[in-house]
């Protein structure tokens, strides 16, 4: 990693990237393989990588969020990260997990079927990899850091890019299209990663039907789809037969933001280009949804299951005996006191999972677990079921704003089954949130509008064919409910994948205690670990 220059946007920005691109490189394995892969810091400040989606069974040390689970890699520092798949298969991607560095570090990770595995779909000929991302004509390190400091919200992006490639629309001669050449009559698989910074993402192809096969690495019951929804962190593997008219068809992106328009509506294009097309791009432009389709959005989500269901390995949804540890979890944006010669009228934007708005700390939460000598870093309070914020009936957004600093985890014990229910509190922009587990998979049974209700709502629970994911959507003011069983003992971080809102404290984090034999215990820290700068 080290700084490399980019012009786009008629502009010369310097990021830090990985081997001098953007996006950085995509990593190929095969699903049950570990990957070694060696970070040398060349850059101007720390950071730190996470492989998104991947368990890590027993080894939270190379699962990446700073401060959570590592030291950041100092600059001339270097660390490598052993990335241990077990049963992901499809596509998930790595990136940098400290500040808003993910911007500009980040790459696909692809799991291909072990050797004398086939797909569940009919084989593609060929694959590409599609990754949405934000654009900013900064460092990105630098946006956060001027963001909080001013207490207010982040700028809107200059620009978003597929691939790394703004479009043709911007004006700027440098700003180029992302051409996919495709032969009329063959089958391709997308991958897709939505690496935006804050927007959830509609995608379509003109003309052309996407077929999904799997989100974040995990199978689902084939559907057709005329776009789909994909939001920050998520992964999806999208069929699509270039069976049209041989020709220039664009593709085509447009955030999604729950309940109104973003300022800008922002269309980014690529083009899905069929070998020997004579012409120019056909030009009927693409039908995407509206920004604000919230419909359109919930019934792209809705159709996901499972496809694993007759499959092995079984399903294993803990069943509603096996549940012994819930979660319900309120989560909303706050603002928090500040000092007032700094800030706007002595407040700041903050954000907040039942009123506690995450602070890191200064030495990982990780390290002083598991050397118990360290103490002061976090506490075990996280307040699990607050009945002030988890009424079922009460209006909650006015309970918003209450919110307390703290570095609180839940402490889960081995093989628990846990459920966990969020609570979006809010609606419109910001409103809805795509959150993200660490070190799990976990299955979606249930989502709804408006308050959780623990009497009705779990009637209405998908315990049959639940996919298996690791970033839900929960719709602004709605819930959605989660299960799993804790059999991955750890550390491990639970946030927002909107950057401003994990930066601004949504997130949380869970401790999940050894089992009682060494296989069900974390492994012991591999050699070379970071330090902290204070430590
Ligand atoms: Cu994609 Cu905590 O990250
Ligand atoms: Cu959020």
């Amino acid at each position: 990693m080290r700084e490399a220059n980019f012009t786009q946007l008629c502009n010369t920005t310097t990021l830090l990237v990985a081997n001098d691109s953007y996006p950085g490189p995509e990593i190929r394995a095969s699903r049950g393989d570990t990957i070694f892969v060696n970070v040398h810091n060349q850059g101007n400040y720390s950071f730190t990588i996470h492989w998104h989606g991947v368990k890590q069974p027993r080894n939270p040390w190379s699962d990446g969020p700073e401060f959570i689970t590592q030291c950041p890699i100092q600059p001339g520092a270097n660390f490598t990260y052993e990335v241990i798949l077990s049963d992901e298969i499809g596509t998930l991607w790595w990136h940098a997990h400290s500040d808003w560095t993910r911007g500009s570090i980040h790459g696909a990770l692809v799991i291909l079927p072990a050797e004398n595995e086939t797909y569940p779909f009919p084989t593609p000929d060929f694959e590409q990899t599609i990754i949405l991302e934000s654009w900013f004509n900064r460092d990105y390190k630098q946006i956060i850091d001027q963001t909080l400091a001013s207490g207010l919200l982040p700028p809107e992006p200059d620009a978003y890019a597929i691939n790394g490639h703004l479009g043709d629309t911007t004006g700027c001669p440098n700003d180029t299209l992302f051409r996919m050449q495709v032969q009329y009559g063959n089958t391709y698989l997308l991958r897709i990663v939505n690496a935006a910074m804050n927007e959830e993402k509609f995608f379509a192809i003109m003309n052309h039907t996407l077929t999904v096969v799997a989100r974040d690495a995990s199978y689902v019951q084939m559907f057709t789809s005329d776009y789909i929804l994909i939001s920050p962190g998520q992964t999806m593997d999208v069929l699509v037969v270039a069976n049209q008219n041989v020709g220039q068809y664009y593709m085509a992106t447009r955030p999604f933001s729950d309940g109104s328009a973003p300022p800008v509506d922002y269309i980014t294009t690529g083009v899905f280009d069929y070998i020997n097309s004579m012409g120019g791009l056909n030009a009927s432009f693409i039908t995407l949804p509206a920004e604000n389709d919230t419909n359109a959005a919930n019934n792209f989500t809705s159709q996901l299951r499972n496809a694993n269901v007759t499959q092995n390995p079984p399903l294993d949804v803990p069943a509603d005996d096996e549940i012994n540890t819930r979660v319900y979890i309120a989560i909303a944006g706050n603002t928090l006191p500040c000092d007032p010669s700094q800030c706007v009228q002595g407040f700041r934007l903050a954000a907040s999972m039942n009123n506690v708005s995450f602070a890191l700390p200064r030495i990982d939460i990780l390290q002083a677990y598991y050397n118990m000598s360290i103490s002061g870093v976090f506490t075990e309070d996280f307040p699990l079921n607050p009945p002030e914020l988890y009424d079922f009936t009460g209006d909650l957004t006015s309970l918003n704003t209450a919110a307390v600093q703290g570095t609180r985890v839940v402490m889960l014990n081995y093989g628990d089954g846990v459920e966990i229910v969020l609570q979006a509190t809010q609606t419109g922009p910001g409103g809805s949130h795509p959150i993200h587990l660490h070190g799990f998979s976990f299955y979606w049974v249930g989502t709804g509008s408006g308050n959780f209700n623990n009497q009705t709502d779990p009637t209405t629970y998908n315990l049959v064919d639940p996919p298996l994911i690791n970033t839900v959507h929960v719709p602004g003011r709605s819930w959605v409910a989660l299960r799993f069983f804790a059999n991955n003992p750890g550390v491990w971080f639970m946030h927002c994948h909107f950057d401003r809102h994990a930066s601004w404290g949504m997130d949380a984090v869970f401790i999940v205690r050894n089992g009682t034999t060494t296989e069900t215990s974390i492994l012991p820290p591999p050699p070379g670990m970071p330090t902290c700068p204070s430590s």
